[in-house]
Formats: C-alpha cells, sequence, structure tokens
C-alpha cells in the first residue's frame, strides 16, 4: 500500500499546492499518456513479480491485504484493455506470467490456494480475462502452456457442468463453487452474470451454438428467478433455502454491465436479432439511468455513504469497459452510450489529484475532485474509463475465430477438473478469504439483512 496523506507534509515543504491540473483527455496523445500515468500508479499495488510474492496476485486476500483473488484477475483484463486501447505493451509480460501462474491444476482458473472462498463469479473473472486476450489477440502463451481460448473454454466448461446446475431455485449457478464453503447456499447475477457473459463471447467468437444456448438458459434464468426484474433492474442474488424468493435487492454497476456486455454478443451472434435487439435496449437503459446519473458513473449502493466494500470500490471501471466494448459489438448503441463515457471520464479524471504523488484517482466522480480514498480499484476505474474512450480507433473491434483471432481452443478444456464432490474441511486461515459479497453473506448469516440498509 502507498502510505496516507504524506501530502500536508509535500505541502508545507515547497510551500506551494503540489495538487497537479486534472488529467487531461483532450485528445488522443493526452488519452494514452494520462492512462499510462494513471496503469503505472496502478501498478505500485502489485508485488506479485518481486523476489518471494506470488505471481498473479494482489495484497491480501484479508487480513493478509486488501484485495480478493478475482480483482486481480479483473486487473489484468484491464491491463489486456489497457494495451489494446493504447497500444503500450509495458505490461504485457507481467499480464503473461499472471494469468499462467494462476491456472491451477486443471489449467481452469481454480487454484488450490483459493479453494476455502472460490465462487463462480472469481473463477468467471479470470475466465473473462482470458476471453479478453484471445479476442484481441493477445500475445499468446509458448505453445507448451495453456492457450488463452482454451482457458476461457475451461471456465466455462467447468460451469456449465451438470454439478454446478443443481435444481433449487429451479436452476442457475450458486456463488460459490466447493460445498462446504460459506455462500454455497446462495445464487447471485454476478455468478449467473460472468457465466452468461462469457457463454455470448465464446458463441461469437467460436460460432458454436451450445455457448449460445447456455447464454440463452442463464439470461431465461434471471428473469424466471427474478433476479433479473421486469424493470431490468438486476438484484445481487438468493439464498437456495427459499427457493431463491427472499431476492436481496441490492443493485451493482457491474451486475447489469456483465450483462449488457453478453446480450450486445447475443444480439451480435443472431445477427441482430429483434429478441436480443430490444433485450439489449432496456437492459442498457435501465444501466445508463441507475449507474450513470447526470452521465457520470455511479454505485448507488454505497457510494453517497462511503460505505463501498473493496471490491465494489473496483465495478465503475469494468462498466465503462465493457459498454465501451457493447459499441464495438452492437454498433448501433455507440450514439447512446458514448457521450455519456465521455462526460463520466471527464469527471473521472478530475478526481486524479490526491496523496503524496498529486495524481492518485478518488472514487466518488461525481464530486469532480480527489475525495480521499484511493487503491487498486480508484486507479482501475478511471484507467479504463481514460483507455477505452480510444474504443472508436481503427481495429479496436473484437477479433473471433473467423476475423483473425489466433488464440487456440480446445472445446474439452476443464475435463480435468477438480468437482469438489471428496470436499476436504477447510481452514481457518482460508475461511478468512472470501469472495465478492462478503459482506452480504455475513449479514445474511446472522439472520439479519443489514445490507439493506445499505443502499439507503
Ligand atoms: C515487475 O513488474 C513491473 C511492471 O509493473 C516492472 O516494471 C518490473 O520490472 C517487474 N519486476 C520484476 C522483478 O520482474
Ligand atoms: C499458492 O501459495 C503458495 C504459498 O504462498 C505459493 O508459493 C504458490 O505460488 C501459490 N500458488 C498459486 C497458483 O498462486
Ligand atoms: C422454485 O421456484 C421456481 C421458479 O423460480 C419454480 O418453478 C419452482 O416450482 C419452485 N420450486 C418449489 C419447490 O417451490
Ligand atoms: C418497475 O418500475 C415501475 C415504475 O417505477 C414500478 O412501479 C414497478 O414496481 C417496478 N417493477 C419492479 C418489478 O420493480
Ligand atoms: C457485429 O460485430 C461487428 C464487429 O465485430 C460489426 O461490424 C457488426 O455490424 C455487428 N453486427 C451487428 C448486427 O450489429
Ligand atoms: C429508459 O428508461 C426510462 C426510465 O425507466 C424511461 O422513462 C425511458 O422511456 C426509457 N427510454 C427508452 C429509450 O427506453
Ligand atoms: C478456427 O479457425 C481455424 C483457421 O481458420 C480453423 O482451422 C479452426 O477449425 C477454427 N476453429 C473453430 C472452433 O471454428
Ligand atoms: C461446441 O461446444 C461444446 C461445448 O463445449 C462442445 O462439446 C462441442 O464439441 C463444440 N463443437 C464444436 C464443433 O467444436
Amino acid at each position: 500500500m502507498l502510505s496516507p496523506l504524506p501530502r500536508l507534509a509535500a505541502v508545507a515543504l515547497v510551500g506551494v499546492d503540489v495538487a497537479n491540473a486534472a488529467y487531461s483527455i483532450a485528445t488522443v496523445a493526452d488519452i494514452k499518456k494520462t492512462s499510462a500515468d494513471i496503469a503505472f500508479d496502478m501498478m505500485q499495488y502489485y508485488k506479485g513479480n518481486l523476489t518471494g510474492q506470488t505471481p498473479g496476485i494482489l495484497p491480501g486476500p484479508p487480513p493478509a491485504g486488501d484485495y480478493y483473488w478475482w480483482e486481480a484477475g479483473a486487473m489484468w483484463g484491464a491491463l489486456i484493455d489497457y494495451w489494446r486501447f493504447t497500444g503500450d505493451a509495458s505490461y504485457n509480460d507481467v499480464i503473461t506470467q499472471a494469468l499462467l501462474w494462476q491456472v491451477g491444476p486443471g489449467q481452469d482458473y481454480m487454484p488450490l490456494n483459493v479453494t476455502a472462498s472460490l465462487g463462480n463469479d472469481d473463477q468467471g473473472f479470470w475466465g473473462m480475462t482470458a476471453m479478453t486476450a484471445a479476442e484481441n489477440n493477445f500475445p499468446n502463451p509458448p505453445a507448451d502452456q495453456p492457450q488463452w481460448l482454451g482457458l476461457a473454454q475451461a471456465v466455462f466448461n467447468t460451469q456449465a457442468n451438470p454439478d454446478r446446475h443443481d435444481k433449487t431455485c429451479n436452476g442457475g449457478l450458486r456463488w460459490q463453487i466447493p460445498p462446504l464453503n460459506n455462500g454455497y447456499n446462495y445464487k447471485n447475477s454476478i455468478a449467473n452474470g460472468c457465466f452468461f457473459n462469457l457463454g455470448a463471447r465464446l458463441a461469437r467468437y467460436t460460432g458454436n451454438k451450445t455457448y449460445a444456448d447456455w447464454a440463452e438458459t442463464t439470461w431465461d434464468w434471471m428473469r424466471g428467478v427474478g433476479l433479473m426484474d421486469d424493470n431490468y433492474s438486476i438484484h445481487d442474488g438468493a439464498h437456495v433455502e427459499t427457493n431463491c424468493t427472499d431476492i436481496n435487492n441490492a443493485q451493482f454497476s457491474y451486475n447489469s454491465g456483465v450483462f449488457v456486455l453478453g446480450a450486445a454478443h447475443m444480439y451480435n451472434y443472431t445477427d441482430g436479432s429483434p429478441v436480443w435487439k430490444d433485450r439489449l435496449d432496456k437492459l442498457l437503459n435501465a444501466t445508463l439511468v441507475r449507474f450513470f446519473p447526470d452521465n457520470i458513473a455511479f454505485e448507488p449502493a454505497c457510494e453517497d455513504q462511503m460505505s463501498c466494500t473493496t471490491d465494489m470500490l473496483s465495478f465503475k471501471g469494468y462498466v465503462h469497459r465493457w459498454l465501451s466494448i457493447t459499441t464495438q459489438i452492437a454498433p448501433y448503441t455507440a450514439p447512446v452510450i458514448l457521450p455519456v463515457l465521455k462526460t463520466s471520464a471527464e469527471a473521472a479524471v478530475q478526481t486524479c489529484t490526491g496523496e503524496q504523488n498529486g495524481r492518485m484517482c478518488g472514487f466518488s466522480w461525481k464530486k469532480k475532485k480527489y475525495d480521499g480514498s484511493h487503491g487498486v480499484g480508484q486507479q482501475m476505474n478511471v484507467l479504463g474509463a481514460v483507455s477505452s474512450l480510444l474504443i472508436e480507433q481503427p481495429g479496436k473491434a473484437p477479433v473471433t475465430n473467423s476475423t483473425g483471432g489466433t488464440s487456440k481452443g480446445n472445446p474439452n478444456a476443464g475435463s480435468q477438473s477438480d468437482s469438489f464432490t471428496h470436499d476436504k474441511p477447510v481452514t481457518t486461515a482460508d475461511k478468512a478469504g472470501a469472495g465478492i459479497v462478503t459482506f452480504l453473506l455475513a449479514a445474511s448469516t446472522l439472520g439479519t439483512f443489514v445490507w439493506m440498509g445499505i443502499g439507503k
């Protein structure tokens, strides 16, 4: 971690306010320079390539450090997009080392170290990052190593396994994968959203209908169980004990974003079918209305109270990137989406005047000034918002296997996977780790939906 707030001392020392003017995003060159600085500052938090550290992960999981395993997987995706948008390959070797180190024994992003808090969403974020690598022809690993497309397929295949789709709540994925984990009794939108997103993208990339069928099934399940309601609001999750009738109404931007990008891919895969256009239109509208008030990204469940967890502090950046890519996959959405993302990014960079270097980014963009909060999520958010402004530059559309994609696939990847049917007891230390909605879980374990107060 960067040490907090030595800035006052610095001011006293030089006798002037060290606060930078906010970054410029006025030109393509400005956007590249700004993105480079923000990425550099983000990477100061990463220690995994230093001697004695574990490649691929951020300091954590709590209490060892702030970050759960999934967030590093998400960060490598942000950096692949950074490379694809700006052309700066500075981090490519670090990214590759990280993505290959964490594949786990089944080469499916279920490394043993994280078993005790391994959710379908955690695995899904690493899988989506591998998919991003394939879709952008990120340099392929050596031939004797797992390949990006194969890794994405492995994650998908393990999640499509019948073991993970029991009959409670009429189907759907649970949050946690191992049955003994806290949270195995919760079926949530982000776990199913990652699976949907990956299925839709694999369908477009490979042309294989099996993936599209699963995406359809997952969408129908979300609608049927009510996690995506008639207004296209997406609710966090529900418990199997109630057949998923105790819906937790907390709404997070990444849930909507992950489904928007998937729906755009289904729209594209179906050659612009009216059904998927209608779904995409309505979901996109609901997303912009709820999460971009005044056209600035906002996390309604926690931002005003500054009660966002470390996880939640990273959602805005994914949503920016996913919406920007949506404009390539469903080009008719560009006039609706791009002006919003631009206004939002302009607010975002105005928060980047914090901490000792005078340019760390804050979280609450609508304040248009640094709000005292900094970390990987805050940097990754603004990095995503700024770098993805380059989406309109030529050649930024994701490729497919038939339009130049070079990553090698394996339709049967993930079949060596651990099904966890022989579950071993988890250790207390392991249990300290948890997944994305840990605080929701703690609350429901206590039998009181404390989280309901959080959005008020
Ligand atoms: C670790 O990665 C950073 C990029 O974030 C790079 O500058 C540095 O050289 C790497 N260190 C080692 C030991 O590989
Ligand atoms: C698992 O943890 C050990 C001990 O910290 C570490 O050496 C190893 O690299 C980790 N494995 C992965 C895949 O992160
Ligand atoms: C559980 O809910 C689903 C709808 O999500 C419904 O089809 C099913 O009948 C319900 N099962 C029970 C046992 O109530
Ligand atoms: C949808 O929105 C309308 C108007 O705001 C509201 O009356 C209705 O209750 C909402 N439906 C659901 C399922 O939330
Ligand atoms: C599908 O995506 C491609 C970009 O990869 C785009 O050119 C095409 O117009 C999209 N199809 C539809 C129906 O929008
Ligand atoms: C978008 O949603 C808002 C609020 O739910 C609604 O008033 C508006 O008509 C919708 N616009 C479109 C284009 O669907
Ligand atoms: C991908 O494209 C290559 C070369 O065009 C072809 O050999 C391969 O069969 C394709 N794979 C799939 C899954 O369609
Ligand atoms: C399509 O994907 C499914 C699911 O992974 C796989 O079983 C099947 O072999 C694939 N078909 C082709 C033609 O690759």
